[in-house]
């Protein structure tokens, strides 16, 4: 029998199924809860490296142990684009990932690199890995929530997220302490900066409070909560690693090994990358109290089913959008006109009037002169307003938000009150749109609407109401109607939606 490995006193080795098994219990329960049908997984595999391979079908166990839904889409790189594009819109699909690297370091036509490219091509509401900008630049902005009553926290890199919550199982955030300031009085040195592994976490550990060492084969910089300090130019590695009580390795390379002696006393050592970046044995022979992970791999497959159903739970009932444009609602017309339009859509998508009487799932783009107080009164109920100054920043939001999306901006069909109509008539077109929306099934709803916003600018007759559902229909089956929108709170005196930084 092999001797047990020698340990410095109060050293000890951590097993990633210690910090995973957690995870995975809660995920279980959150699916039987749910009927025992999980959330589901697409994962694509674009490359023929054996690696990759190997972590889907791991993903692919550890998910179906965990009752959710995982499908591995083998396909051309050349195809991916378009196969990414089909899953964002496939109602089925709560998530999405990539196995990477697809193209690596090889040139791309899109400029930079084309692995970050795809990267951005997954829809926010399905990126399992958060890596997509949006997460990225929330991530980078300390904001945590997708909304801006807090109720809907962002996913997170699977990595990044994987050592947060090793570090938090071995304590090293102090839960006394307010959120964001967990980690005051830590430092950590992370060795590795790149865009999904080292940058990320360093910016977590800095958002939560931490004075973090980042380090590059060609820098070194200290990260604090959204800056980046140029520590004085006879800074050795060595000399942050000696202060450090977390050190995060990194290095995709066997060559790259750390001195155990620059480990402090107690500190943390996670060696995030596939090779050894340290010599375990000696480290943990020599260094008293020091805890050491050697992979986290496990940890980061739990953290990717955390995410799926965190989208699940965050996007799942949102999947209508409306784009109304109310530049018309103009002085005399606004009560009748905002409020008719308000309740048609309200009682349509939500007939349970407690809710207010604009619609969550309706994002109202109005140009400046269109919303004024009275309009923000009766749409202050309503999650989405997005004031736009004027019809180019308009339409340039309309479409960022449908890139965003992953959908056409002509889905985003502008519904304009009609100038040549008076508000009497368009009361009575109102009525009409209402009786109609009262026939169409919810999930209709955004075509019907689209369709009857051409209708208004042509004046409505009801002898087109046959028409106008087989239009509306085909349109459904066209736009496969799962454009998801974000809603928040909006106020009298502003309004924020989740894209609106975009
Ligand atoms: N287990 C997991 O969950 C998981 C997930 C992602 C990546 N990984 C592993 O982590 C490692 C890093 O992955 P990646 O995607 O960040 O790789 P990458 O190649 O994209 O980035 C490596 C980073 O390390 C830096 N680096 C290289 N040599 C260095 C040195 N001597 N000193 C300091 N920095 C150096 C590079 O400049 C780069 O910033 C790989 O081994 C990868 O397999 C593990």
């Amino acid at each position: 029998m092999a001797d047990a490995p020698e340990l410095a006193a109060g050293a000890r080795k951590v097993l990633a199924d210690e910090v995973a098994a957690p995870f995975r219990e809660e995920i279980r329960k959150a699916v039987a809860d749910m009927g025992g049908v999980g959330p589901k997984l697409v994962g694509f595999l674009a490359n023929a490296d054996p690696a990759a391979k190997k972590y889907a079908e791991w993903t692919g166990k550890a998910m179906t142990a965990d009752n959710l839904r995982f499908e591995l889409r083998q396909v051309e790189e050349g195809s991916l684009e378009d196969e990414l594009e089909k899953a964002n819109k496939e109602p089925d699909v709560d998530g999405i990932m990539i196995y990477y690297p697809v193209f690596g370091q090889r040139p791309s036509f899109h400029g930079g690199s084309h692995d970050d490219y795809l990267r951005d091509t997954v829809s926010p509401y399905k990126d399992a890995e958060g890596l997509n900008h949006f997460y990225r630049r929330a991530l980078y902005r300390n904001k945590r929530s997708v909304d801006s009553a807090g109720s809907k926290k962002c996913v997170l890199p699977c990595t990044p997220l994987a050592v947060v919550k090793t570090l938090e199982h071995l304590q090293m955030y102090d839960p006394h302490l307010p959120v964001g300031e967990r980690m005051t009085g830590k430092t950590a040195v992370v060795v590795n900066r790149s865009e999904v592994v080292g940058r990320p976490v360093a910016a977590m550990l800095a958002n939560d409070g931490a004075k973090v060492w980042s380090v590059d084969i060609d820098s070194l910089y200290i990260f604090t909560r959204g800056k980046l300090v140029l520590p004085s130019t006879d800074t050795t590695v060595e000399a942050a690693v000696k202060e450090a009580d977390i050190v995060i390795l990194g290095v995709p390379s066997d060559k790259y090994k750390m001195d155990p002696s620059w480990i402090k006393e107690g500190a943390v050592v996670i060696n995030v990358a596939t090779t050894k970046n340290i010599d375990e044995k000696v480290l943990l022979a020599t260094r008293p109290g020091v805890r050491y992970m050697g992979q986290i791999g496990k940890v980061t497959v739990a953290m990717l089913e955390r995410n799926l159903l965190r989208l699940h739970q965050n996007f799942k009932e949102q999947d209508r959008c409306i784009v109304l444009d109310a530049e018309r609602f103009v002085e005399g017309r606004l009560t009748a006109l905002s409020y008719s339009i308000c309740m048609i859509i309200s009682e349509a998508v939500k007939p349970d009037a407690s809710a207010g009487p604009f619609p969550r799932n309706a994002i109202l783009f109005s140009r400046a002169g269109g919303l004024n107080t009275k309009m923000v009164r009766l749409t202050s109920t309503s999650r989405s307003i997005c004031p736009c100054a004027s019809e180019a920043d308009m339409s340039s939001r309309a479409t960022t938000l449908a890139l965003r999306l992953q959908t056409d901006t002509s889905v985003h069909k502008v519904m304009d009150a009609p100038t040549k109509h008076d508000s009497s008539d368009f009361l009575r077109h109102c009525e009409a749109v209402f009786k109609l929306l009262k026939l169409s099934k919810d999930e209709k709803l955004a075509a019907v609407v689209a369709v009857l916003a051409e209708e208004l600018l042509d004046g409505f007759d009801f002898s087109k109401f046959p028409n106008t559902q087989k239009q509306a229909e085909q349109l459904c089956v066209a736009w496969s109607m799962k454009e998801r929108v974000e809603t928040s709170t909006s106020t009298e005196s502003g309004s924020s939606f989740l894209f609106s930084s975009f």
